[in-house]
């Protein structure tokens, strides 16, 4: 022991606090502190139709839907050579650096399981990996901290193209999947242990769909406590890490999680909840002042929920979803009635595409959005990552063009509309 018995007795319980501080965990960011704020690096390591459709439209074959689909049907040298061309050139140092400059703390870095892990047999063209390793440097060189977050799981843990995998979620049914992911989990957590600075927190998988099938909540709830295991105890025995576990509300309400993962017995917690207002036909067809006050009325459930801190780990200024393959490859948009079951609200001309065209109505739409959301998430939650940071052709969704066109204020503590949620 460290010479305790020459110590003063109030010394010595100087000394026990500072033990019981050291013992407390010691977070790459100063999170419950310091709001969150961020981008996320969405269509980069993990391919989505609408956010790069020329990758999509140039495979001239439409079954080609997802990443899974592109390795699938692609000739493997044309799919390896565009998907490379599209990972050196997507998101390179420089967006660390603009991203810094716009005074964002964090980003959050979609990545398959595939990246690691092709054991199944399935088709994924790989090579990722190595761009997280990239990634990393580029964090740790201007700044940033990075949510690694696991984006698709073998199987698909929600059918929607962005886990990889367009169809029935299928992660669920079976435990070779749910083991799987667990393996990855431990790589992951274990890897990046010693890298808190930069990999402050994982996310062990995004919007796990229970609302698709009820026999998905009690595989997820139990894969959020193994993942609890990995994040905090990563090297297999006593010593913590310090890695912030982000988990993902599942889709249910934030109240469900209240008895979760009670502190102390579970530390270094945090939910993840995702905040989109155009996947429902009311939410499209809502005035400019009704898509603000929604933005608004989120506070309400997000303060009421203090079992846990809180991150909007998705949300956009967009109000509608006119964005080309938004709703996945040859299909069409609510907004503008073309998705099956969806009254038309009007035309999605000047809505997407270009911001070139769009009306200075809008734009401030666009500004009041964004700043209704940061006021709302910065004052009843621990912060926000914004989706997403660059987009080939859908501005209203592009964090990058809001910069660039004024919409988004590249001081994020600067209001234009101070009183907007009143
Ligand atoms: C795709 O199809 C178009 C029209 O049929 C054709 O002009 C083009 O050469 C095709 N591209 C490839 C890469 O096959
Ligand atoms: C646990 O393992 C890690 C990594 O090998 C090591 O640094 C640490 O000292 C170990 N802790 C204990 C309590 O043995
Ligand atoms: C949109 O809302 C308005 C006002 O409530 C309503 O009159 C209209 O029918 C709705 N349109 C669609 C396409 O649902
Ligand atoms: C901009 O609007 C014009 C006129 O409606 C249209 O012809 C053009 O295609 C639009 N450009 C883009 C990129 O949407
Ligand atoms: C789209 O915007 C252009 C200006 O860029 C304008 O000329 C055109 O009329 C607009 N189209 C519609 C349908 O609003």
């Amino acid at each position: 022991m460290h010479g305790v018995t020459f110590l003063s007795a109030s010394l010595l319980a100087v000394v026990l606090l500072a033990h019981c501080a050291s013992a407390a965990l010691s977070y790459g960011f100063p999170y419950g502190k310091t709001k969150v704020r961020g981008v996320n690096l969405g269509g980069w390591l993990v391919l989505e139709p609408w956010i790069t459709p020329s990758l999509f439209d140039k495979t001239n074959d439409s079954r080609v839907i997802d990443e899974y689909t592109y390795g699938q049907y692609v000739p493997k040298a044309t799919a390896q050579a565009n998907l490379k061309a599209h990972w050196d050139s997507w998101i390179t140092e420089q967006d660390f650096i603009t991203i810094a400059g716009a005074g964002l703390n964090h980003v959050r870095l979609p990545v398959g399981f595939w990246a690691y892990d092709t054991s199944g047999g399935e088709p994924y063209i790989t090579g990722q990996a190595a761009y997280v390793t990239k990634a990393v440097t580029w964090a740790k060189n201007h700044g940033i901290k990075i949510i690694l977050d696991i984006h698709g799981a073998p199987g698909s843990q929600n059918g929607f193209d962005n886990s990889g995998r367009r169809g029935d979620p299928l992660w669920h049914k079976s435990q070779t999947n749910v083991d799987r992911t667990n393996s990855l989990m431990k790589k992951l957590t274990l890897q990046y242990a010693n890298q808190v600075s930069v990999v402050s927190s994982i996310a062990p998988l995004n919007e796990p769909a229970t609302y698709k099938d009820s026999a998905m909540l009690p595989v997820v709830r139990q894969y959020w406590k193994d993942s609890y295991g990995n994040t905090r105890y990563p090297y297999g025995n006593s010593t913590k890490g310090n890695t912030l576990e982000l988990i993902h509300d599942a889709f249910q309400p934030l109240s469900y999680w209240n008895d979760f993962m009670p502190y102390p017995k579970y530390e270094g917690v945090a939910i993840d909840t995702h905040i989109y207002q155009m996947f429902h036909n009311e939410g499209v067809n809502q005035t400019d002042a009704q898509h603000i006050q929604s933005a608004c009325n989120n506070a309400a459930e997000l303060s009421s929920f203090t079992a846990l801190w809180v991150i909007i780990g998705e949300w956009t200024t967009s109000p509608n979803d006119c964005a080309k393959y938004l709703n996945g490859r040859g299909k069409g948009a609510r907004y503008d009635g073309t998705f099956p079951g969806s009254p038309r609200v009007g035309s999605c001309t000047n809505l997407t595409t270009s911001a070139s065209n769009f009306s200075s109505s809008y734009k401030t739409l666009l500004r009041q959005m964004w700043e209704a959301q940061v006021t709302t998430f910065e004052n009843n939650a621990q912060g926000w990552v914004y989706w997403t940071w660059k987009t080939e052709q859908a501005p209203e969704w592009s964090y990058m063009q809001g910069l660039s066109n004024g919409w988004i204020p590249t001081n994020p503590a600067e209001r234009k509309y101070p009183n907007i949620c009143g």
